[in-house]
């Protein structure tokens, strides 16, 4: 049955709000933000579009003891990088996020295959990211040290033989979101006869 116009853009509006208004951020309050809501993320994640039917994802939510752990390694490579009130400051920046979550991907032989699930991995963290926001959840996709150092792969229990991380999501419920801006449509854009 068809919907009716009004609902239609009614829908669409919501939508486009929603896609517009998702802003990373990493100031959270302490407020922690339950598991079923973040499963329900991920459910969702994985119906991003993905050539092969591959599922090249894997969500690993990190709990306490996970969360401590991936501190230190930013501590440890923030001490190497600078020094180390640099890596305490890191620490103790890292140690205010509530909500940690890793998405790695299975790595390919195949070149082709392993750019097309990249691919799909971003759109699953996407996804997941605007149903957080509609939650009133914010997030900040991260690629920092930390999800090129081999040890965290022992901290999430993989492999990184088999997979490589797409990205550290911390979430939690926003202390305040900021501003953002995109260029003009004219500038992205080109319409072709
Ligand atoms: C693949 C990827 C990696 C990112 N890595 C970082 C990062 O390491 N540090 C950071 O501050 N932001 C990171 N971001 C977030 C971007 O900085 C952010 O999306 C951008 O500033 C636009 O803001 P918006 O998400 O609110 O639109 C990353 C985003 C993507 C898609």
């Amino acid at each position: 049955m068809m919907r009716s116009t009004v609902k239609v853009e009614a829908g669409l509006q919501r939508l486009a709000e929603r896609i517009r208004g998702r802003r990373t951020t990493n100031l959270f309050l302490k407020q922690k933000v339950s598991r079923k809501l973040i499963r329900e993320a991920i459910e969702l994640a994985r119906w991003a579009p993905n050539h092969h039917l591959t599922e090249p994802w894997h969500f690993h939510v990190l709990g306490p003891q996970a969360i401590a752990h991936s501190i230190e390694l930013i501590r440890d490579n923030a001490a190497k990088k600078k020094d180390a009130a640099f890596g305490e400051f890191k620490a103790q920046a890292a140690g205010a996020i509530p909500g940690w979550l890793v998405v790695t991907c299975r790595k390919s032989d195949d070149e082709i295959c392993q750019r097309e699930d990249y691919a799909s991995c971003c759109c699953a963290i996407q996804n997941l990211m605007l149903y957080l926001s509609e939650a009133g959840v914010a997030s900040k996709w991260t690629t920092g040290a930390i999800t090129l150092d081999e040890r965290l792969f022992s901290i999430l229990g993989s492999s990184s033989a088999d997979n490589f991380v797409v990205g550290l999501i911390w979430y939690g419920y926003p202390k305040v979101l900021p501003t953002q801006t995109r260029k003009d449509l004219a500038q992205i854009m080109s319409e072709l006869p």
